[in-house]
């Protein structure tokens, strides 16, 4: 059965794995631990201990907020578990005014579900730090 949590009770890097699907130079399961912590949201599904699904979000508290991950592993997509955790997300960001997030095309149809609208926007790269590495303020 998927239980769905708002805190890392429980989670170590032994629970990660399998995730950044796709991504050449993907980061270690110690280093998903550290992003997980470093969030300021994150909502993760899990299956026997084992972590397969999570969201999280970047926030200053006040106006705005960002989703930069979610994540199924590939043998739990289209169950609903992605549904769930983006539902679950909005919810604590209720209060917020703007929450963005950059996806494929494909999968717009997907967040238009939770009245999410298609914008433009900017981005930038340095695949060399797509592993992990300590961001400075
Ligand atoms: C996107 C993702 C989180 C969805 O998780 P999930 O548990 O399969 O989601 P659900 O079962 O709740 O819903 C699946 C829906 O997503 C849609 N979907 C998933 N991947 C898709 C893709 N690549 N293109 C188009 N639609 C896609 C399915 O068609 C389905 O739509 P439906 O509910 O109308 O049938 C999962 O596919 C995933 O981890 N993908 C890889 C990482 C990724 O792309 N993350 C999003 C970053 S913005």
């Amino acid at each position: 059965m998927i239980k769905y949590q708002d805190d890392l009770k429980g989670v170590t890097a032994g629970r990660l794995g399998g995730f950044f699907v796709g991504w050449p130079n993907p980061p270690k399961p110690a280093a998903h631990l550290k992003l997980l912590k470093g969030s300021d949201l994150a909502v993760l599904a899990v299956n026997g201990g084992r972590v397969v699904g999570f969201i999280t979000a970047i926030t200053d508290g006040v106006l705005a907020a960002y989703i930069p991950f979610l994540e199924v592993l590939p043998e739990y997509q289209g169950r609903g578990i992605g549904g769930q955790l983006v539902k679950r997300m909005l919810r604590r960001l209720g209060k917020a005014y703007m929450v963005d997030l950059l996806c494929d095309k494909e999968l717009q149809q997907f967040y238009k579900k939770f009245k999410m609208f298609p914008a433009t926007g900017m981005m930038l790269r340095n695949y060399a730090n797509q592993s992990g590495s300590r961001i400075q303020p």
